[in-house]
C-alpha cells in the first residue's frame, strides 16, 4: 500500500483534483472562494489551504515531524474539491484570501513562522479545470487574471483562451514541456519547482499581493508585467491617469513640480495642482509632450535619482508607485 505523504504528493501531480496556492512559498490557512467569473456570483466558500495542523491532524505529529522541507513545502497550501461539479465551458475565478506564506524568503525552506499574507491569490480557469485540478495559484495567474478583467468588456467566453495564450510568453517559459507556450503554462507554473521557466519578473506584484495593497496598485503592478497592452485594451493614458497615476506624482513630485517650485527650473514637467479643475486633462497632456521629448526612461530615471535628478530619489522605495508611473508612459508611448 501506498503511504499517505506519497499519495499526497501524487495527488498533487495531477492524479486527484486538487490546487496549491504560493505566494513565494506555499500559502496555508488561506480561504478558498470560488465565483463566476462573468457575474461575480459566488459558488463556492467555506474552504481553506491545508496548514501545519491539518497535516498533523491527517497524518500525525510524527510523521508531520519527520518530513523534509521540501515534502512540507509540496503539503502545504495545498486545497482539494470534494464533489467537484463545475460547469465544464464556464470561467471561474479561484481565489485565496489570507493565510501564511511557509517560504516567504524562498530558500525552500519551511519558515519557524510563516508571514501572514494580507492580500488575495486568484486563478481564472474553467470548470473544466476545476473539476479536473492540477494547478496553481500564484502570482503569475494573478497577472493573467487582471489581464483578462482588463480585457473582459471586449473579450467573448471563447476569446479569452486564445488571448491567455498569446500573453502566455511575458509570465512563463514553456512549462509542461509540451512545445506550447500558452495558458496552460501560466497554470502550471511552479515556484518551487519551475523558478528557471519564469520569464516576467513578478516581484513587484508578489510584495503588493502579500501586504493587501489596493486593486488599482495590484492591477497595475500585473498589467506592467505584459510587454504589449492588451488587445481591445480600452483604457487610455488619461483613465489611467485619473485611476491611480495622478495621487503619485501629486504627492511625490508635485511639491517640486509646481509653477514656482524649484522643480522648475529649466524643466518641461510642471504638474497643474488639484484645483485645477482640468488638472487630469492637462497633465496628461504635460507628460505626453514630455515622454515625446525626453522618453519614458529618462523621467523613471530621474523619479529614482538618476541622470543627476534636482530632486534626488523620490520613487526608488516605493516599487508599487513606480509601477503606475511606468504603467501610466508606457500607456502614453503606445499612443494611449
Ligand atoms: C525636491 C524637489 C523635487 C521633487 C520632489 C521632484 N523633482 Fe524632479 N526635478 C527637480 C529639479 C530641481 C529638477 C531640475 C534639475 C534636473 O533636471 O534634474 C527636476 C527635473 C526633473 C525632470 C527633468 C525635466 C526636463 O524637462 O528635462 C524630470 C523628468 C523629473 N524631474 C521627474 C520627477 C518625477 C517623476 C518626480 C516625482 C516622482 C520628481 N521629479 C520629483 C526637483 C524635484
Amino acid at each position: 500500500m501506498l503511504k499517505p505523504k506519497l499519495l499526497l504528493i501524487l495527488a498533487c501531480l495531477g492524479l486527484t483534483a486538487c490546487e496549491q496556492a504560493q505566494m513565494v512559498g506555499p500559502v496555508g490557512g488561506g480561504e478558498v472562494t470560488v465565483t463566476e467569473f462573468r457575474s461575480g456570483e459566488t459558488v463556492l466558500t467555506g474552504l481553506s489551504t491545508s496548514d501545519e495542523d491539518t497535516l498533523i491532524a491527517l497524518f500525525g505529529q510524527e510523521t508531520v515531524d519527520g518530513y523534509t522541507s521540501l515534502q512540507l513545502l509540496s503539503f502545504l497550501g495545498i486545497n482539494t474539491f470534494n464533489n467537484p461539479g463545475f460547469n465544464d465551458a464556464t470561467w471561474y475565478v479561484m481565489a485565496v484570501q489570507g493565510g501564511f506564506d511557509y517560504d516567504a524568503d524562498g530558500n525552500l525552506l519551511v519558515d519557524q513562522a510563516p508571514a501572514q499574507v494580507f492580500g488575495t491569490l486568484h486563478a481564472l480557469v474553467t470548470g473544466e479545470q476545476l473539476n479536473r485540478g492540477g494547478f496553481l495559484v500564484t502570482p503569475v495567474t494573478e497577472a493573467a487574471y487582471r489581464y483578462a478583467l482588463d480585457i473582459a468588456d471586449s473579450t467573448s467566453d471563447d476569446a479569452l483562451r486564445p488571448a491567455l495564450d498569446a500573453a502566455a510568453g511575458d509570465l512563463v517559459d514553456d512549462v509542461t514541456a509540451d512545445d506550447e507556450l500558452d495558458y496552460g503554462d501560466i497554470l502550471a507554473w511552479n515556484r518551487i519547482l519551475h523558478s528557471q521557466q519564469l520569464r516576467g519578473d513578478i516581484g513587484t506584484l508578489t510584495n503588493a499581493l502579500a501586504a493587501g495593497e489596493s486593486e488599482s496598485v495590484v492591477t497595475a503592478a500585473a498589467l506592467a508585467l505584459f510587454s504589449t497592452a492588451p488587445p481591445g485594451n480600452e483604457q487610455s493614458a488619461e483613465e489611467f491617469f485619473a485611476q491611480s497615476a495622478s495621487d503619485v506624482v501629486q504627492s511625490r513630485c508635485g511639491t517640486c513640480h509646481r509653477v514656482g517650485g524649484i522643480g522648475t527650473r529649466g524643466t518641461s514637467h510642471i504638474l497643474q495642482p488639484t484645483s485645477n479643475n482640468d488638472h487630469i486633462a492637462l497633465n496628461t497632456e504635460m507628460y505626453r509632450a514630455l515622454v515625446g521629448q525626453r522618453g519614458v526612461q529618462y523621467i523613471l530615471d530621474k523619479s529614482v535619482g538618476q541622470r543627476g535628478h534636482g530632486g534626488g530619489n523620490r520613487l526608488g522605495n516605493f516599487p508599487e508607485e513606480f509601477a503606475i508611473l511606468e504603467t501610466f508612459l508606457t500607456l502614453l508611448e503606445n499612443g494611449g
